[in-house]
């Protein structure tokens, strides 16, 4: 048995390693952290508390604190496996609270625990990727390496550094991406084989139909204008998606732009007999915006109101100045009273492409893009969109933005 590297007195990370293993992992995070090592390495012991219990660290106190300033979980072993101590994100996101025993008591994924074993028989780096299902869906990837400790006794011996990264957010990106270039396409290629279809149809049995023809030519209508609206909402989330770090600076007026948007979307509310009412305070509400984009959130908003709630009969409109403990905000609110959402829809409600009911939002000419713009635009506002609903009570989205501040 080894003497527990616990009681050993003061060692330090060798800066020399420390930055070779920064480069091979080829993050910007670690390469700081390891110049910040060379630097701070010190000959002095220091303690660290896990769970209540002090732990001897075979790093110094400040080597600790550059390790513990790191968003990735880092953990050193001796070249035996065991834990000799772990940063606060492995502390606390990993959960890793036990020292002095095998890390694969710490964590128990088989793949990083052979990557570690084979580090520590051949000094050679290694990866490992895993993925965990329970309680949720994590990804994480770990760099594992060896290097000397400097300083204090025994000199030279060697340890393992495990760096461990939560990939979940870039998983979930990915996925999104992927999902979302899956249903353009779909969303595309329906239309689309309509179209091809009605075509060879009209070239070949209905060809001399003059009934068959101009029926077909309706739908075929129908379908280009489908995917006319389709191009166009996606053009549009690519354009706001582009500009989204660019905030709007023009002076615009929330209540004129509530009251343009009302105007444009009242020929689609006697269609479908939905009373449209506005509430307005007399005073101009000044927000920085692009008005187009304002607009085209209200105009978004009080149509989804009139399509999915206007069995309620009437639509509220209304934009108004809340004051708040951080400041003076404008809120512009389209509330109806028609069926609702279920809660379980809400929080995805401005996913692409999400749609509670996908056929009755074809059927109503929707794409499933509106609220994902929505979002989009109210982001770059730096505003917020809130959402409200009742089953059988009906839906309030509100837009919240800062005021413009006309000083500066
Ligand atoms: N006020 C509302 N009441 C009930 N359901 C709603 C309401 N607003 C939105 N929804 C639901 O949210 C879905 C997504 O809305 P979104 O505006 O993103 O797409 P869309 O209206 O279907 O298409 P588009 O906006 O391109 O016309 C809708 O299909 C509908 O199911
Ligand atoms: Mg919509």
């Amino acid at each position: 048995m080894r003497a527990p590297w616990r009681a050993l007195p003061t060692l330090f990370l060798a800066g020399g390693a420390g930055v070779c293993l920064a480069i091979l992992v080829d993050a910007p995070v670690l390469a700081a952290i390891a110049a910040g090592l060379v630097a701070l390495a010190v000959p002095r012991p220091a303690r660290a508390e896990a769970d209540g219990a002090e732990i001897m660290s075979p790093l110094g106190a400040d080597a600790q604190a550059v390790l513990d300033a790191s968003p990735d979980a880092c953990v050193i072993l001796a070249d035996d496996g065991t834990v000799l101590w772990a940063n606060l994100a492995a502390r606390e996101q990993l959960g890793i609270s036990t020292f002095g025993s095998p890390f694969s008591f710490a964590l128990r994924v088989p793949d990083l625990i052979r990557a570690v074993e084979k580090v520590g028989r051949t000094g050679l780096s290694e990866r490992a990727r895993w993925s965990e299902k329970v309680p949720t869906s994590r990804w994480y990837e770990a760099f594992v390496s060896t290097f000397k400790l400097a300083g204090g006794a025994p000199e030279g011996r060697k340890a393992i550094a495990v760096f461990i990264r939560d990939l979940t957010e870039q998983q979930r990106l990915d996925r999104m991406r992927e999902d979302f270039v899956a249903n353009a396409s779909h969303e595309l290629r329906t239309p689309l084989a309509a179209l091809t279809g009605f075509i060879e149809t009209l070239q070949g049995p209905a060809r001399d139909d003059a009934k068959a023809r101009e029926q077909f030519l309706g739908i075929m209508r129908e379908q280009a204008d489908r995917m006319k609206r389709l191009t166009d909402a996606l053009l549009s989330l690519s354009r706001i998606e582009m500009r989204a770090h660019v905030r709007p600076t023009d002076i615009v007026d929330c209540a004129e732009m509530v009251r343009y948007a009302v105007e444009m979307t009242r020929s689609m509310a006697s269609e479908y007999n939905v009373q449209l009412e506005l509430a307005l305070t007399e005073e101009p509400i000044k927000v920085r915006a692009d008005s187009d984009e304002l607009v085209q959130v209200v105009d978004n908003l009080i149509e989804n109101a009139i399509k999915y709630g206007g069995d309620g009969g009437r639509v509220l409109i209304s934009a108004a100045v809340e004051t708040t403990p951080s400041g003076a905000t404008a809120v512009i609110s389209v509330q109806d009273f028609g069926r609702g959402i279920a809660p379980e829809h809400v929080p995805r409600l401005t996913e692409r492409f999400y749609r509670v009911d996908v056929e009755e939002s074809r059927a109503r000419q929707g794409t499933g893009l509106g609220l994902a713009i929505v979002k989009h635009i109210v982001a770059r506002h730096r505003g917020r969109l809130t959402v409200r609903s009742e089953l059988g009570a009906g839906s309030t989205f509100a837009v919240r933005l800062p005021m413009a501040n006309l000083e500066s």
